[in-house]
């Protein structure tokens, strides 16, 4: 079994060891010099000494360009004596970098003066060309080093899209120059309901936190050295209330508010509140917005977010009655439809295409270049009806990919086990960009508790994002995701007991009730728990 998460494509175990010590050769063809770095340093971390790097192919580990190879693909052909690496790009090399890291860590003994590489031949390539994991950090601000620490861990997996939101009813964290109080206002609010939906009670501690312009472009270009791309989303209509806050005029009625504490808002009926759609300034903020965020981001991608719009003062302000009268548009959800497109023609203009959750799907005549992310629970027949008529799709079902659930709710099989074909999407697969799993952070506020939430899943969402169907199995993938674990504990990862990752009948229907209405960290802090008893046993033995 050749150790290594995602899967490969094709992989072949073979007899003995390469074993890489202080002696050890490595050479890299030019376009590859990146790599052959990246590989010096990682050596260098574990075992403190660099490897000797020469300039012609005879090392004991060359780096080699190989043009045949896919876009992100690349063989490693691993002797007892030598490692040959293939690629025919930076991110190819960088992700035969990965798996050599996961097969050295694997094998680490205590002995850091040699690392030992099963020798292997493997033949690997994406399935998906999107790899997607979003952070939330509206609810809760991680800050620039746990970002990075993230981003590492992504390229560890073979993942290449992080999708950050950044903007929310509960707080705006990125530096915008044209409207400073996005961040003045916008980013700080007094207080935080972080014990579970149903529950009511407010910590009053005032919370804030952005990223200035400067740290986003440092983490983008980190992102880019990883095989990265960094789409932002910023939320409009709904999920605005932040840039309510800083600029009433944004807001249909010029309500003076307050970036929500909890997700109904801070008083009653402030749920509903939303983007004007009916003035041009509401345009205008928005093309200002993207014109200083593509300057940042150069991904041909732009998220605006667009879930769970109330539409009830769209029904009742003037200026959007207007606008539904004047393009003769059937209802307020046409309204959302006409509000997107604009966008999405502005965002043409700049290359980039517009992506939005499924629910911007439920108005008609959308611009066909964008592309809904399907979360819903529910099946949702306009996905469907997008895909066959030839839209492109990413999926971030919420039965397998939302990782913000409890484990006894969202268990680590069904993470694994997706697939399009459960929820009606096994015809046009093609249309299919690849997949994406979410960290929202409504009831997460540490990086211990982020890591909680995503290991072990992320081992099996890189699966499912990376090796081919016909190769995965969760019983093989029990097997090697043990062998796996120490390498996460060298990594100083929390993750979730594996007596903890599987579900049954009854707690799949109390654990979502105990969650959403009483507590939404019963399953962590029992966690918690055992890790402690099991340490303090560990000491005793
Ligand atoms: C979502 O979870 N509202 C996209
Ligand atoms: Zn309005």
């Amino acid at each position: 079994m050749v150790n290594i998460i995602p899967k490969p494509a094709k992989s072949e175990e073979r007899y003995g060891d390469f074993v890489i010590d202080i002696n050890t050769t490595i050479y890299a063809e030019d376009s590859l010099a990146f790599a052959r770095d990246k590989f010096v340093e990682t050596v260098e971390s574990v075992c403190g000494y660099r490897l000797n790097v020469i300039l012609s192919p005879t090392a004991d580990i060359n780096f080699l360009v190989d043009k045949k190879q896919p876009r992100e693909g690349y063989i490693i052909d691993c002797t007892t004596e030598k490692i040959h690496v293939y690629a025919s790009t930076k991110a190819g090399a960088l992700y035969a970098i990965q798996s050599l890291r996961q097969l050295a860590l694997s094998d680490l003994i205590d002995n850091p003066e040699s690392l030992s590489i099963h020798a292997v031949y493997i033949e690997d390539y994406p399935k998906y060309e999107w790899r997607g994991l979003m952070l939330d950090e509206s609810r809760h601000f991680f800050g620039p080093d746990a970002v990075k620490s993230i981003l590492e861990m992504m390229a560890f997996h073979k993942l290449n899209v992080f999708h950050w939101h950044l903007t929310d009813n509960t707080g705006w964290r990125i530096e915008i120059k044209k409207y400073p109080k996005l961040t003045s206002i916008g980013s700080v609010r007094k207080g935080t309901q972080w014990k579970a939906w149903g529950q009511k009670d407010i910590e009053w501690v005032p919370y804030d936190g952005f990223y200035t312009q400067e740290e986003i472009k440092d983490i983008v270009a980190y992102a880019a050295r990883l095989n990265i791309m960094i789409v932002p989303e910023i939320d409009i209509p709904a999920h605005f209330a932040a840039a309510i806050a800083a600029y009433p005029e944004l807001g249909c009625f010029n309500k003076e508010i307050e970036p929500f504490a909890s997700h109904k808002g801070n008083n009653p009926g402030e749920y509903n509140i939303i983007a004007c759609a009916g003035k041009d300034s509401t345009f205008q903020f928005v093309y200002d917005v993207i014109d200083e965020l593509s300057r940042l981001f150069p991904a041909p991608y732009f998220h605006i977010g667009g879930d769970e719009a109330p539409k009830k003062e769209w029904k009742k302000c003037p200026s959007c009655q207007q606008v539904i009268d004047d393009k003769n548009l059937t209802d307020e959800e046409e309204l959302q439809s006409y509000m997107n497109n604009k966008i999405a023609v502005y965002l043409k203009r700049k290359g980039k295409r517009l992506i939005g959750w499924n629910e911007i799907l439920k108005g008609k005549n959308l611009e066909r270049s964008v592309i809904p992310q399907y979360w819903t629970y529910k099946e949702d027949g306009n996905v469907v009806e997008w895909m066959a008529s030839g839209g492109n799709v990413i999926i971030s079902k919420h039965q397998a990919f939302y990782f913000d659930m409890p484990y006894a709710q969202l268990p680590l099989n069904d993470t694994y086990n997706f697939t399009p074909d459960k929820y009606g999407m096994a015809k046009n697969k093609h249309t299919i960009l690849g997949v994406e799993c979410t960290l929202w952070t409504e009831w997460i506020s540490t990086q211990l508790r982020l890591d909680f939430q995503m290991y072990p899943r992320l081992e099996a969402f890189a699966e499912v994002a990376w090796t081919p169907d016909n190769k995965k199995d969760y019983d093989e993938f029990l097997q090697r995701l043990e062998k796996f674990l120490p390498t996460l504990d060298k990594l100083g990862k929390i993750y979730c007991p594996m007596h903890m990752v599987h579900s049954n009948f009854i707690k799949k229907i109390i654990s979502p009730l105990k969650f959403a209405k009483r507590d939404a960290h019963f399953e962590f802090n029992r966690a918690m728990q055992y890790r402690r008893r099991k340490r303090v046993k560990s000491i005793a033995d």
